[in-house]
């Protein structure tokens, strides 16, 4: 395996948005993209455990890969006693099955027709089906938890916000990342997008043709709940600008999106920003 697998994906993925890969690039997606998207879903998921009131028990992974979700899943909820992988790529799965346990089943989510479980992820899987709106509502029905993990691209969050505005139209309750159910306020060119920052491998390295011993994976989401749970009050959209007395905020609020400065005058507030992460859920 070597570079030139790596390339031939990201030429799949610029020129299709996906493709079926070979076993090589299966190889090279492992190591090269597989801890990027492991990083991203860790990051969301464990977003999610701190704002729903019961931990699931059982796991839906649509579009699976090689198992990432799961194994992101499982370390964050040690609950999940079942879990059902679903991909179409036989590489995939037959690399899926040396790391992550449960029940694969090869099919075309298309078609596919998933049973009730507690949790259902789509981890950038979402963007590469055509015919979304009926994937999503069979997969919104079979779920009591629906997230949806995508690259944190423009394209990227356009598939988050198609599925948004369909979860919000079909009864769903948001759990993250935003503060309220309203209209997305994200407009003009502009992307809600988070960044989680991963380690590279020396292989990664070779592979990506990269320098840096780390990388930030961009990623957008969503998820949503049948059930009440509690969504942010505010929503960090970018690194927080620390200065000399002050820290400058981008939300997300219940009122849009609003630049709020908070000065060391601000006591609590104020430490609560410096302590504050993009992405993090802010609290007024
Ligand atoms: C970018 S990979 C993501 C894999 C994994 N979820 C992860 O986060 O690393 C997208 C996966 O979705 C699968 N996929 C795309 N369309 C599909 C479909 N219609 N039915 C089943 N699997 C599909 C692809 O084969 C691929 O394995």
């Amino acid at each position: 395996m070597s570079k030139n697998h790596y390339d031939s994906i990201s030429n799949k993925y610029r020129q299709t948005g996906g493709g079926n890969l070979s076993s090589k690039e299966v190889e090279a997606y492992c190591i090269a993209r597989m801890p990027a998207t492991y990083a991203a879903v860790s990051s969301v998921l464990k977003e999610v455990q701190g704002r729903i009131p019961t931990a699931p028990t059982s796991f839906l992974d649509l579009g699976a890969g090689p198992g990432t979700g799961l194994l992101a899943a499982q370390e964050i909820f040690p609950e999940i006693e079942k879990a059902t992988l679903v991909e179409k790529n036989e590489f995939m799965i037959q690399h899926g099955k040396t790391t992550a346990n449960g029940n694969w089943i090869q099919a075309d989510l298309h078609s596919f027709a998933p049973t009730p479980h507690d949790m259902v992820l789509f981890a950038y899987s979402f963007g590469e089906i055509s015919g979304q709106v009926e994937v999503l509502k069979r997969a919104w029905d079979a779920a009591k938890i629906l997230v949806i993990v995508e690259p944190g691209t423009p394209r990227g969050f356009e598939h988050i916000l198609q599925a948004r505005n369909r979860l919000i139209e079909w009864g769903g309750k948001i759990i993250a990342p935003c503060p309220h159910m309203r209209q997305c306020p994200m407009q003009g060119g502009d992307w809600c997008h988070f960044s989680v920052r991963l380690e590279r491998s020396r292989e990664h390295r070779q592979l990506k043709g990269g320098e840096l011993g780390w990388e930030d994976e961009k990623f957008s989401y969503v998820a949503f709940s049948k059930e009440e749970n509690q969504p942010a009050s505010a929503r960090i959209l970018r690194h927080p600008l620390k200065q000399t007395g002050n820290v400058g905020l981008r939300l997300c609020t219940q009122e849009g999106l609003v630049e709020k400065t908070i000065s060391k005058k601000q006591g609590p507030l104020y430490k609560q920003a410096r302590r504050a992460k993009w992405g993090d859920p802010f609290i007024f």
